[in-house]
């Protein structure tokens, strides 16, 4: 490690305290390896713990794991200035007496998907250098909602460059200005996106909590593949303010975390109505539960639930492994807890519905990207880049920056060719609609059901492309140490049920472990 500049040989217990694995603080262990948002506000509580210190311990790790892990774009530079205030804030609190009136991720370090504006001296590029060097007018709502929860900001995740539309040639996990972020579990293992750094990073203990962004699969897959707890949130129940846009219609801001009650506790502090994101936030607001959403986490919440499972075709992909024993482990443990499992259900036309071609998906998103990215770009206050065709010819220049040779980008081009949300896009998101009514809100009502299982993070697009919420949990790994989740789905507004649900499987299941121990490089 380097102090001051000065290369000093480093003590195994040294290693092991800039690792996480103990420290000794004020004479009492605390660990940050898998530490919940619960252990950390303990420690704080105790005084075992202060921010600075855990800012610290996880700066350190980034800079240990992440040359290997890639996992995180940007450390903030204010992130330990940010954890003072939150110490000293802490501090004159206990002095006053009064029973604490901060925020419950007050003090806490959470990293930031990197398409979500932050105004400070960090960079929202989506991963690319086009939009290096552009300046955001202010927060995205989601992180002004983090920052008055007390949250450090401990920097920007690395994600899928543009979410992967620019080219289907783009690697899950690659950004021109990050490379090539790496599975923690398996270092030839797929990464997944567009949401890989912040899954990776909470999942190799980089961080406490991240937050991540959706428009199809990129909550859920990542935390499927990274061994780690995501939640994707209905459409509109947090703001999109302020995030590099694709389509307003499936676009949604949710938590990527090791645990459910740590989801949660990030969910609580994001959710909300936003003037910046009127129409969507305002219908979503009438779902939030008084109290937000930490009284569902509740170790009984299997009892009573309707659970249907569709297998077709989502068990495919796992036909050999022993994902599926697991999973018919996991659906006797469902009903064990006391949870009514329907089995065998199939979604109407599913076929179509996960074929972007057939469905209407393609056609709308890179419609609505070319639209929405302008939007976006308008409200910049500096920018390098002011439409889709002043970043399409920015690659054109730099095709060595963006590996334009490998990766092309085939996708932007097509959506340059598109005209706005003519009649073509209307007849797309119209069979869309019809889709999800037919097929996933049909087998939800018809058998009654709170939410829809299945294995892994197939069903994604069944869930996108309706506005649906769902949440993934560990579910095991295969022989070579992949990981899998299961996946709970719902209706519109269906996040208490799913978080209650989510929470018993997780109590009575745990899953997760941390991912083999890394080679570090000193
Ligand atoms: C933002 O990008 C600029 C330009 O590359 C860079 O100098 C700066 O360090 C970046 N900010 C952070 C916090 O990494
Ligand atoms: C396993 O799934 C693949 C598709 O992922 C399919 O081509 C193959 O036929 C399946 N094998 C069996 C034995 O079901």
């Amino acid at each position: 490690m380097i102090v001051n500049g000065i290369k000093s040989p480093p003590s195994l217990p040294l290693i092991l305290v800039l690792l996480g694995l103990i420290s000794t603080i004020n004479g009492s262990e605390f660990s940050i390896i898998e530490a919940t948002v619960a252990d950390i506000q303990r420690a704080f509580a105790d005084g075992r713990l202060t921010s600075r210190q855990l800012v610290d311990f996880y700066i350190d790790r980034i800079e240990s794991l992440n040359p290997l892990l890639r996992g995180v774009l940007e450390i903030n530079p204010d992130a330990r200035d940010q954890a003072e205030i939150a110490d000293r804030e802490r501090r004159d609190e206990a002095n006053c007496g009064r029973g604490s009136s901060l925020g419950e991720l007050h003090g806490v370090p959470v990293l930031i998907k990197e398409s979500i504006a932050t105004k400070d001296k960090m960079n929202t590029t989506a991963g690319s250098y086009a939009l290096l060097g552009s300046e955001v007018a202010r927060d995205a709502t989601v992180v002004e909602r983090l920052r008055s929860a007390g949250a450090v900001i401990l920097g920007k995740a690395s994600l899928t460059e543009w979410y992967g539309i620019r080219s289907p040639l783009i690697p899950n996990g690659w950004c021109a200005r990050g490379g090539q972020a790496v599975n923690p579990y398996v270092e030839s293992g797929d990464p997944c996106g567009s949401s890989s750094g912040s899954a990776i990073s909470v999942a190799a203990n980089m961080v406490a909590v991240s937050v991540g962004t959706e428009t199809d699969a990129s909550i859920i897959c990542p935390a499927n593949h990274n061994s780690v707890v995501g939640i994707k949130p209905t459409v509109g129940l947090t703001s999109r303010a302020g995030v590099v846009p694709i389509s307003p219609r499936q676009d949604t801001i949710g938590p990527i975390c090791r645990t459910v009650s740590d989801a949660v506790h990030v969910l609580d502090a994001i959710v909300g109505y936003d003037p910046r994101d009127h129409e969507a936030t305002k219908s979503a607001a009438k779902f939030i539960p008084g109290g937000g959403y930490k009284q569902f986490l509740n170790k009984d919440g299997l009892k009573g639930k309707r659970l249907g499972v569709v297998r077709n075709p989502f068990l495919d992909s796992y036909n050999k492994s022993s994902a599926i024993s697991s999973f018919e482990h996991h659906l006797d443990t469902l009903r064990q807890k006391g949870a009514t499992i329907i089995d065998k259900l199939e979604i109407e036309n599913i076929d179509i519905i996960l074929d972007p071609y057939q469905s209407g998906e393609a056609v709308a998103l890179l419609s609505e990207f070319k639209v929405n990215i302008k939007e976006y770009l308008k409200e910049l206050t500096k920018s390098p880049v002011r439409s889709l065709a002043d970043i399409i010819a920015f690659n054109s220049n730099n095709p060595d920056l963006e590996m334009i040779k490998e990766y092309g980008q085939d996708e932007f081009l097509i959506s340059e060719t598109t005209s706005g949300i003519g009649e073509d896009v209307l007849k797309a998101v119209e069979l869309m609609k019809k889709l999800s009514e037919d097929g996933f809100e049909k087998l939800m009502k018809e058998n009654e059901l709170d939410a829809m299982v299945t294995l892994g993070w197939g069903a994604s697009t069944v869930l996108a492309i309706g506005g649906y919420p769902a949440i993934t949990v560990p579910a095991g790994y295969e022989s070579d140490g992949m990981p899998f989740g299961i996946c709970f789905g719902g209706l519109k507004g269906a996040e208490p049920k799913l978080i209650e649900i989510a929470f018993a499987f997780e109590q009575s299941t745990k899953v997760r472990r941390a991912p083999p121990v890394l080679k570090v490089g000193y």
